[in-house]
């Protein structure tokens, strides 16, 4: 995995050089240059940067779905696959249901949504509510802030044995679960974990994500902009020079770049509603990416901010 990843570094910062002078979009219209990861349990290449959903939430047939329907174009047309959901935002699986069908894109992104019922047949009935919610495809499926998971675990466990999903996982956004997300980590052969993990909240890198390393879990980042708070942390600081070494053209591409150069598989699911965000975080997949050594003095120069 680490192979490939760097492989596919190498060829995304060639290709960055050359996108420079045409802009981040005609960079990412070239899908080569984009950062891929990949995930250890299939070997599955997908894109470094995901879309998270909370905010989509809505009267379908309302004019309040324009702006949804032009982030996930954007999103989608930049090159990102990977769309993380839950029965617990609102509505937001029967708005993505509705506009990945208006988009024709509904087989073609990478769907992860989540159950969180303590009781076996609610729990059923939940998933089986999401997969028609989302038009019968969902490629992840996490139990949801621990709740009910070795009961939820099995029957997602029989559910993937049949096909119904590729992956399975578990998720929090809580420090406070990370001992109980590294136990369920060694009891069970997850394909996905979904942590916590931004410049301004470091605490996942400590042991779940070299864990992850270990293990071979696919790690979904939430919250990499530590729900926002990253961007009022920078307010008013012009990048620093070494935002140009890895072709970082705003923060939001510096925390994402900092989170995608971490050696476990992750993958960052930046919360957005506004297409111009969407396109900003679509660019963090190109150009050259952090090295160990520029990665401590990014995260010396937030701390000092934080
Ligand atoms: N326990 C769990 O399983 C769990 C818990 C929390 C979150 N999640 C998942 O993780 C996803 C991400 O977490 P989050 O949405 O809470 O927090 P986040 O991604 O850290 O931050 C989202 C905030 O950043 C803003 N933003 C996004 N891109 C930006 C950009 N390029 N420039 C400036 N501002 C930008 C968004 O506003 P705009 O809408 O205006 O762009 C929003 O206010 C969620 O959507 C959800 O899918 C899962």
């Amino acid at each position: 995995m680490k192979l490939t990843r760097r492989d596919l570094i190498r060829m995304s910062a060639g290709a960055g050089a050359i996108g420079l002078s045409g802009g981040w979009s005609s960079l990412l219209a070239n899908q080569h240059a984009l950062i891929m990861t990949t995930i250890p349990s299939t070997g599955q290449q997908v894109p470094s940067v995901g879309l998270g959903t909370v905010k989509f939430r809505g009267d379908p047939s309302s004019p309040e779905m324009a702006p949804l329907k032009e982030t996930l174009k954007k999103f989608y047309g930049l090159g990102g696959r990977v769309v993380d959901t839950s029965p617990n935002y609102g509505n937001s699986e029967e708005v993505l249901g509705h506009l990945l069908d208006d988009l024709g894109i509904r087989k073609k992104v990478f769907m992860a949504t989540k159950v969180d019922r303590e009781d076996q047949a609610e729990g059923i009935k939940r998933m089986e509510g999401s997969f028609q919610r989302l038009g019968g495809k969902i490629d992840l499926m996490q139990v949801h802030n621990l709740r009910g998971t070795d009961m939820e675990l099995e029957t997602m466990q029989a559910w993937k044995d049949q096909g119904r999903f590729r992956y399975i996982g578990i998720t929090t956004h809580r420090v406070r679960q990370h001992d109980e997300i590294e136990r369920y980590m060694r009891k069970y052969p997850l394909d996905f974990i979904q942590v916590n993990y931004s410049m301004a909240d470091q605490a996942a890198a400590e042991r779940l994500l070299p864990l992850a390393q270990d293990k071979g879990i696919a790690v979904l980042v939430n919250r990499p902009f530590g729900r926002g708070d990253l961007f009022g942390a920078v307010k008013g600081v012009s990048l620093p020079d070494w935002a140009a070494d890895i072709d970082a053209q705003s923060w939001g591409q510096v925390f994402l770049k900092y989170i995608i150069s971490h050696p476990a598989a992750t993958i960052p699911i930046p919360g957005t509603s506004k297409p111009h965000h969407a396109e900003d975080n679509m660019a963090a997949m190109a150009g050259r990416l952090p090295d160990t050594k520029l990665r401590e003095e990014m995260s010396g120069f937030i701390d000092k901010l934080l």
